[in-house]
This record gives C-alpha cells, structure tokens and sequence, in this order.
C-alpha cells in the first residue's frame, strides 16, 4: 500500500517534471550545413519551419556563395574561402550553358566530366577552409549544438558532425554512386533498383539488367574525384582512416527530397523518410518558373545529360534558357 502510494507520487512527481521543462527542451540548437545553388532553397523552408517552432539555427556558409544570406529566422556564420566571388560565379556560368549547349553525346558528358570536376575542386577546398580554420571549430565546438543538418552530396557537414561529435541529419536529393545504400546498408539489388543515367524501369530484361551493371563503373570516377577530398580531410581530422561511407553511416536519419511517385520504388532502411512534397513549398504559377531552375530543382543531378532531351518535349511556345536570360526568373 505504501510502496503503491510512493510510486504514484514519483510518477506524480515525473509528469509535473515533464510540463514544467517540457517547452523549454524541445528547443534545439541546429547547425546547418548547407549545399549551394536549389539545394539549399528547399533547405531554408525547414530552417524557417525549425524557427517557427521555437529552434536555433545557425547555418554555416563560405563568404562567396550563390544563394545563402542572412535573414531574421537563422544566424549566418561565413567562413574565408581561397576564391573570388568572381571565379565562382564564371563557374556556375559555365556549368548553366552547358546545360543548353548542343553538341555531341561524348562532347558532353567529357564538358560535363570537366566542369564537375572542376566545381567539385572548388567545393573541397571550401570544405578544407572549414575544417581547417580553428577559431570557427573551437566556436562551433564549444556552442554544444544538438544536431547537425546537412545535405551530404556536399559531405563537408557530414564530416563536421563526426568530428565535433554531433548527430547528423541529412536532407537530400541524392548521392551519385549509392553511397546512401552503403552507408546505411540498405538492399540495393541491381536486378530490381534501377541505377543513375540508364533509364532503366524496375522490371528489366537481362540485358537491362547488364547495363545496369555497368553503367555505375563510370559514375565511380566521378565519386572519386568528387569525394576523395573529403575521406582524406576526414582521416587527417579523426586521426584514422576513414571512408566516405563510415563517415555517411553515422547519420542518423536520411530524408529524401524524392518520392516514389517520380522514382521507382526501391528497398528503404527504417531511418530513410520519403519528404518529396517539400520542393513544392513555394509554388508559383506556370508561367513564371524558370525552367532551368525548374530542371535543376526536380531532377536529379545525375540527370544533367538527359535535360537535353528533356528540353525537346517542351510544348514549341515554352521558352527554354538559362535563367539570366528569363525575364522575372527568381528561382
Ligand atoms: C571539443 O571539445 C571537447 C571538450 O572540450 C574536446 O574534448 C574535443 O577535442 C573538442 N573537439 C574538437 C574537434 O575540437
């Protein structure tokens, strides 16, 4: 009788404790690492949704960058990076007309190849201006942040969630060479999962089934150029080697910009979550979407070299271009 009466006193007691600090622990303090261009307009929604419901955000962003600025409902903290406004815009320049060149298949996907290669040298060396810059991390270490947000096609953040020990949340559209697979070891049959650029549907004949094999091969240097950077910074930081894959599995929940109504539907892990509706936060009408802004934001990257023909099935009146030629383009 008595013991019954003390534990309903602690549960009394435990409940009172849960009101009393209940608001005040639901605030989080949120470090955001975001990726530039598309991919970090539909990231600022969540920040904004995060601040609506009382969290701090700070979000990290090199001084030259395309899209982040500062506004009321997160703190910008900027880092110095070893280029110029200047060579990243040419950068970006060069990788838009691309887009809309018309040459040749292989002219394409070796520009394609090129211009990759060169964002990604830009990107790995923001990152480095990152980790690398000790007053910023003894700063970010010491603010004891709860969770780190970011988009791991840019794997920066990734790494620097594991080196300050902070659980990580990804936001993505993507990860070319299924490195979401690896990381969370997720079934990834090539005989069911149709891969990146080969247009395969999910029931594939045997030779489908072949090139879906294959096609993957190629995307691998892609991924090594583009990742490399980062296992390396990552091993020299943690002080043990380490791969792109170890540092990505410690995420704990992966939440995808996609939907199985555009894609096929594939084996998924219980921390993957399926967010696709989120690009459609900012609706306008049809008239007004800059299409290469349009193409950017809804397809996968990996779709670069099938946006041409993508573009032909435009009805003839819509207008096509990079969006510095669009009147009232603000994608
Ligand atoms: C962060 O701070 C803790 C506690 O002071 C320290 O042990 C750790 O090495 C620091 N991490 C980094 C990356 O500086």
């Amino acid at each position: 009788m008595a013991l019954g009466l003390q534990l309903r006193r602690q549960v009394l007691a435990g409940l009172l404790l849960c009101v009393c600090v209940g608001r005040w622990a639901e605030a989080g303090k949120v470090l955001v690492v975001p990726m530039e261009g598309s991919h970090w307009l539909s990231m600022r929604e969540v920040v904004r949704e995060l601040h609506t419901r009382g969290h701090q955000s700070v979000v990290i962003a090199p001084e030259v960058n395309m899209h982040i600025k500062a506004e009321d409902f997160f703190t910008v903290k900027a880092y110095a990076v070893p280029y110029t406004q200047d060579k990243f815009d040419s950068l970006v320049k060069t990788h838009e007309q691309l887009l809309f060149e018309r040459v040749h298949f292989v002219t394409m996907f070796l520009k394609t190849m090129a211009s990759l290669k060169t964002a990604s040298l830009l990107f790995a060396s923001s990152c480095e201006a990152l980790l690398y810059n000790k007053d910023l991390i003894r700063d970010l270490n010491a603010s004891s942040f709860d969770v780190v947000l970011t988009d791991p096609v840019y794997p920066c953040g990734a790494v620097l969630a594991k080196y300050l020990s902070i659980p990580a949340v990804f936001f993505l559209r993507f990860i070319p060479c299924d490195l979401d697979a690896e990381a969370t070891a997720c079934p990834n049959p090539f005989s069911y999962v149709p891969r990146l650029l080969t247009k395969n549907p999910d029931h594939m004949a045997f030779f489908q089934r072949v090139k879906n094999m294959l096609y993957p091969l190629a995307l691998k240097y892609i991924c090594l150029v583009a990742f490399t950077p980062y296992a390396q910074m990552a091993s020299e930081l943690l002080q043990r080697e380490v791969s792109l894959g170890e540092i990505l599995a410690s995420g704990s929940v992966w939440l995808f910009r996609r939907d199985f109504v555009m894609d096929y539907p594939r084996p998924i892990m219980p921390n993957m979550v399926f967010i696709g509706g989120i690009n459609c936060a900012n609706r306008k009408p049809l008239s007004q979407v800059c299409t290469a802004a349009f193409i950017q934001s809804v397809l996968p990257v990996e779709h670069i070299l099938l946006i041409k023909d993508i573009l032909k099935t435009f009805p003839p009146h819509c207008k096509v271009g990079p969006c510095s030629e669009m009147d009232g383009s603000n994608h």
